[in-house]
């Protein structure tokens, strides 16, 4: 895991939408916390964790901050396209087989503009999600979407999630921001 991250950091410091750096670690610690109570595969989750956003690395920078909304979703699905060669780059690098790079793939990319029935996949949606609202990301976002804490709290409040386990998190994590800003 620890060899993932190390090759993933400088794809995700490429990013600029946001620091995505803080977001995956973010993402990383909403799996693991998902993973104590849900049945995914570790094996292929943990990595699908910090590879979900490695896209972003290549997406035009004035297409990331863009405020237009066609910007936005092109910058989406870029980071989706972009995610499959860098995926397989590094997890061969570190020795995983094809099948297992395949599946990393198959639930990364799904991680956008789908509303999939498989676990593995709602876990990914699940944690990527749910990294929004933890301290550390919470303020770091806010900060680089330009919000004041109060706004983006209403932004996130409505989040939906897949798994009973996600929602309990959220709301624990939503009420301690609450208290934190009003
Ligand atoms: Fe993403
Ligand atoms: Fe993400």
């Amino acid at each position: 895991m620890n060899q993932i991250w190390i090759l993933a950091k400088p794809y995700l410091e490429k990013a600029t939408k946001k620091d995505m750096v803080v977001h995956t670690k973010g993402v990383l610690l909403a799996m693991t916390m998902l993973l104590k109570k849900e049945n995914g595969d570790k094996v292929i989750l943990i990595p699908s964790a910090i590879l979900h956003d490695v896209g972003f690395s290549k997406v035009p920078k004035k297409l990331q901050t863009s405020i237009d909304e066609e910007d936005r979703k092109k910058s989406l699905k870029l980071h989706l396209e972009y995610a499959p060669k860098i995926i397989e780059e590094i997890m061969t690098k570190v020795g995983y087989s094809k099948d297992d790079i395949n599946k990393i793939i198959e639930i990364v990319i799904a991680h956008k503009f789908q509303d999939p029935q498989e676990l593995d996949k709602q876990l990914l949606i699940d944690a990527d999600t749910l990294a929004d609202l933890f301290k550390e990301q919470f303020y770091v976002n806010a900060k680089d979407y330009n919000k004041i804490p109060q706004e983006f709290y209403n932004i996130r409040k409505d989040n939906k999630f897949y798994t009973k386990t996600a929602k309990i998190i959220f709301n624990t994590e939503l009420k301690n921001r609450a208290k934190e800003i009003f």
